[in-house]
């Protein structure tokens, strides 16, 4: 059996293109479809309610497009609407925490876990309570970083103001002397050349995406959910709800390739 239904997933704009790329990477014949909520961005100040609202709009609309399998590709959602989305609907669904604190537990030597992420993230304890609960005398140290995904969404993450934000927020991380860094947001992996330098190189940064994806594979196998050949191109779909023009333009300034981008409206109220 081959199933060539696509993939669906979702971000409240750019940063889940981070994880398309793992996607495309690990899993190159599959086709896409990608929801970013551009209305709605950023998701990082949003109350639980209001992302249980839009994730159940977006899942709704995936579904409508008979995706096969959700990544949920925003740490924000994967928080704190995942549970509840996974009880509405039948679609299985991947979040990225748990692979994020799984490899991050694993590479810590000094036991010692920064994370930096929305503010919604860094609140809902979500990776400190997975890190704990895999291995409970690491030391997790949160910092939540409110500037960043307006910044990157406003197409500056080449900017000093960008580097010099970064470097703000991970002064305390540094000073805890956490030896790995988990980039706690879909966004962040467009910035990592400003943690790197504004850590040093003896930190190991983390970004779960790549082993959410390699979990889905896995989860797809089982589930026999693989597309299992390339006689047919994959085809990748993107939609937003706010400018298609605009994410298009910015996909490519952060190096995602031309894309064609569809606008929907998903809030009929
Ligand atoms: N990229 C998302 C995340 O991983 C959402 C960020 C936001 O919109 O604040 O949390």
């Amino acid at each position: 059996m081959r199933d060539s239904r696509p993939i669906g997933l979702f971000d409240s704009g750019l940063g889940g293109l981070t994880v398309s790329r793992e996607i495309f990477s690990l899993m190159p014949d599959e086709s896409t479809i990608y929801f970013g909520d551009t209305l709605h961005v950023p998701y990082g100040s949003r109350s639980i309610q209001e992302l249980i609202n839009f994730a159940d709009q977006i899942i709704a609309f995936l579904v409508s497009c008979n995706v096969k399998y959700i990544v949920f590709a925003c740490n924000t959602n994967s928080s704190l609407s995942l549970q509840a989305m996974r009880k509405r609907y039948q679609v299985p669904m991947k979040g990225l925490i748990e692979p994020g604190a799984k490899l991050a537990v694993s590479s810590t030597v000094n036991k010692r876990v920064g994370i930096i992420a929305t503010e919604a993230t860094v609140n809902s304890q979500a990776y400190q309570r997975a890190i704990n609960s895999l291995n409970p005398s690491v030391s997790v140290f949160a910092q939540p970083a409110p500037l960043l995904v307006p910044l990157v969404e406003a197409g500056m993450s080449e900017t000093q103001k960008v580097f010099d934000a970064v470097c703000e927020y991970v002064s305390p991380l540094k000073s805890a002397h956490i030896d790995t860094l988990i980039l706690g947001c879909t966004h962040y992996p467009f910035l990592l050349a400003h943690f790197r330098k504004c850590l040093g190189p003896e930190i190991v940064f983390i970004d779960p995406a790549a082993a959410a994806v390699l979990e889905s594979k896995e989860d797809m196998s089982s589930l026999n959910l693989l597309k299992k050949s390339s006689k047919v191109a994959p085809s990748h779909r993107y939609f937003v709800s706010g400018d298609p023009a605009d994410f298009a333009f910015k996909a490519e300034s952060l190096g995602c390739g031309r894309i064609t981008v569809e606008r929907i409206v998903l809030d009929k109220s």
